[in-house]
């Protein structure tokens, strides 16, 4: 499968809609001043408890009993809740960490803040073509937290390069002096490196200077790869994550391996797939030849979790494109967590790859799960995602960064039924 950005760009929307051929947003941002996302307006929270609650720990829930946040962050777990303070009452409810997309597109305050109305907590944003843009979005209060990758590494006169348009002086150029670029994507304030390694993309060789010079730094590299031999570059290069998995074959038992050997994890993105092989009008545009198959995207996230490849949880959610798609944000990861059970995954299994395991993956040190110093961002359930996964949907209420949310827009029985986004 080529990317979606084949087919939005096909469709003529980059500029318009798409998130890094984001130069009209930037442009409005440039004029309306520094973005604030609305979440300075939510009163900063006090000290509160979530009382009598059970609390996940990663393998299943605790008997119920208190979470108290002190503003920002987590400070107790465990017994009652201490006398005289607010609390929430959690009595039959389970609360999870917030959770986190690993590979998603969020390029407006509207976007983190669905995100957050579906417990999504943390948007890992897998590419930024406007540095005063993704600037912009983070750091904010009350939305989910914005990490970004920087400028990606495309090749000119690739896939990448025409439909983002990205200007040619800022692709990777055949001479480019690598350790200058690595100094741009982080002197401009990016989390991490992103790769495409596609046609006519960023060669083995650069790919591998790359992540050892961003490694240098004490940073990690992602690398795009959603068909064979893209993926072989990438295991190649030994980058510390891989995004997507290849749709046109399936890995062989010592790629899996090397995978495995080498530490570097994968983030499937089953839900981008998904999305585009159940609406045949995409097919064409979006690149997929008869030998993409959504059985070999299952097949490949099988053979990567039985090899013990450590899994995150990413939608490539890209929001609303009038008439065209709809790829929301937030709801989507649920659906997400979905595909990977039917995958194979288990229900606790795939809870830490949305939280904790996924905070380990992206050094999110900070987070992604819910003991003492940690940020006070919860998902409260009204019911139990390890008996039925599909309780995800069933939100009660969330907070991010201690900020309780308001406008929850997720509920029981929400469909992944892709037509119906
Ligand atoms: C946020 O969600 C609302 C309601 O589903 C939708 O209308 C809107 O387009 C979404 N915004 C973005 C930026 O995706
Ligand atoms: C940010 O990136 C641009 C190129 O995209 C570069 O000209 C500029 O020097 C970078 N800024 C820093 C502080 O590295
Ligand atoms: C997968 O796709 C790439 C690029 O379109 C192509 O070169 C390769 O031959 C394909 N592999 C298989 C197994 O179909």
């Amino acid at each position: 499968m080529k990317a979606l950005a084949t087919f939005l760009a096909a469709a003529g929307l980059f500029n318009a809609a798409y998130s890094c051929g984001a130069h009209l947003l930037a442009r409005a941002l440039q004029t309306r001043g520094p973005t604030d996302c609305g979440g300075g307006t939510t009163p900063p929270s006090t000290t509160f408890a979530i009382k009598n609650v059970r609390v996940f720990d990663g393998n299943g829930f605790s008997i119920p009993q208190a979470v108290l946040v002190s503003g920002t962050k987590i400070a107790l777990v465990g017994g009652a809740a201490p006398p005289g303070i607010v609390t929430v009452d959690g009595t039959g409810k389970y609360l999870l960490p917030g959770l986190i997309d690993s590979h998603v597109h969020p390029q407006s305050c509207g976007a983190l803040s669905n995100l957050t109305a579906y417990g999504v907590t943390t948007a890992v944003n897998m590419a930024c073509l406007d540095y005063d843009a993704c600037r912009s979005l983070k750091g904010q209060v009350g939305v989910a937290d914005y990490i970004t990758a920087g400028l990606f590494a495309v090749g000119p006169n690739s896939l990448h390069a025409q439909f983002f348009q990205v200007p040619p002086e800022l692709t990777l150029q055949p001479n480019a002096d690598l350790g200058l670029n690595v100094d741009y994507v982080f002197g401009n304030g990016s989390d991490f490196y992103k790769i495409v390694a596609e046609g006519n993309g960023p060669t083995q060789q650069q790919q591998n200077t790359i992540v050892q010079l961003v490694r240098g730094r004490g940073k990690a590299t992602y690398t795009h790869a959603s068909y064979m031999g893209a993926y072989a570059q990438a295991i190649a290069s030994k980058c510390d994550g891989i995004q997507h998995v290849p749709a046109n074959g399936t890995l062989s038992s010592s790629q899996v391996s090397l995978i495995r050997s080498q530490g570097q994890f994968v983030t499937p993105t089953m839900e981008v797939f998904r999305v585009a092989f159940a609406n045949p009008a995409l097919g064409p545009l979006l690149g997929l030849t008869p030998a993409d198959t959504y059985e070999n995207v299952v097949a490949n996230v099988a053979s990567l979790r039985r090899a013990g490849v450590p899994l995150a949880v990413g939608t490539d959610a890209v929001g609303s494109l009038p008439g065209i798609l709809n790829f929301p944000f937030g709801r989507t990861l649920h659906c997400e967590i979905q595909n990977l059970v039917a995958a194979g995954l288990g229900n606790a299994e795939v809870l830490r790859a949305a939280t904790s395991d996924a905070a380990k993956l992206y050094k999110l040190s900070d987070r992604g799960s819910i003991s003492i110093g940690k940020r006070a961002d919860l998902l409260l359930l009204n019911s139990n995602p390890l008996t039925n996964i599909a309780n995800t949907f069933d939100i009660n209420s969330v907070w991010v960064g201690g900020r309780q949310v308001t406008g929850i827009l997720s509920s029981k029985g929400t469909s992944c039924d892709p037509t119906t986004y």
